[in-house]
């Protein structure tokens, strides 16, 4: 992992946008402009941590709903004394439909995120129509969706969601990416479980999703 310099002992990598009713601006958020990488449900920052410090030409944007985990994240961050990260307490969908500027995102990063695998609770599910096409909404031309889980059952619903979204097209993801792994990731891996992935990229030109 590529360490940074020791961050003031104040620092901190939680921010909190000025007005929660409009979309802000990148440049309020970090003070070095570079390409933005978003993580949605980020958990403990295991991903994140080490992605940003071995890509610190990269600015990482990531939500959590759970305050201990952003706390978390937060300690975690320091420590690897990384200023390229930027986390955020709220609902990823708020995010996604009201804080976000259109085409600023390079990546969006969803791991492992709740299966909710009864039926009748299939509606919670963030990965769906709607998001797909926020996701669209939000890249740069080029720009990549990564998604990873351990259930099978969602896979196919993400896999089905994309596939009818003309704006993307399937690509493999990049082992070097894959490289890093999530804490859940870890530890379905411990216990011999199996995890999918998949990688979906934003087409030039694709006015509609
Ligand atoms: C199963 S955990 C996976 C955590 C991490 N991505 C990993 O792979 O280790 C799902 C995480 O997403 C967060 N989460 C679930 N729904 C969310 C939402 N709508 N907005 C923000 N965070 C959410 C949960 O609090 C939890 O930390």
């Amino acid at each position: 992992m590529a360490r940074s310099k020791p961050l003031d002992p104040e620092y901190s990598s939680r921010w909190v946008p000025s007005d929660f009713f409009r979309t802000f601006c990148w440049k309020e958020v970090f003070p070095t402009p570079q390409p933005v990488e978003l993580e949605l449900g980020a958990g403990d920052g295991s991903f994140l941590v080490q992605y940003a410090s071995a890509h610190p030409q990269v600015n990482f944007f990531a939500v959590e709903r759970l305050l201990g985990r952003v706390r978390k994240m937060d300690r975690k961050s320091h420590k690897a004394g990384c200023c390229n990260i930027r986390l955020l307490r709220v609902e990823a969908s708020y995010l996604l439909n009201h804080l976000i500027p259109e085409a600023s995102l390079q990546a969006i990063h969803l791991y492992f995120p709740d299966p909710w695998p009864k039926k009748k609770h299939h509606k919670n599910r963030l990965v769906n129509d709607h998001f797909a096409n926020a996701c669209h909404r939000l890249l740069a031309t080029a720009g990549c969706v990564y998604l990873r889980t351990d259930h099978g059952d969602y896979f196919e619903q993400m896999e089905e969601v994309f596939a009818h979204k003309k704006g993307f097209e399937q690509t493999p993801t990049p082992a070097k990416l894959l490289a890093f792994k999530t804490d859940f990731e870890a530890h379905f891996n411990q216990r011999g479980i199996e995890t999918q992935h998949a990688c979906y990229l934003k087409k030039a030109s694709s006015n509609m999703p």
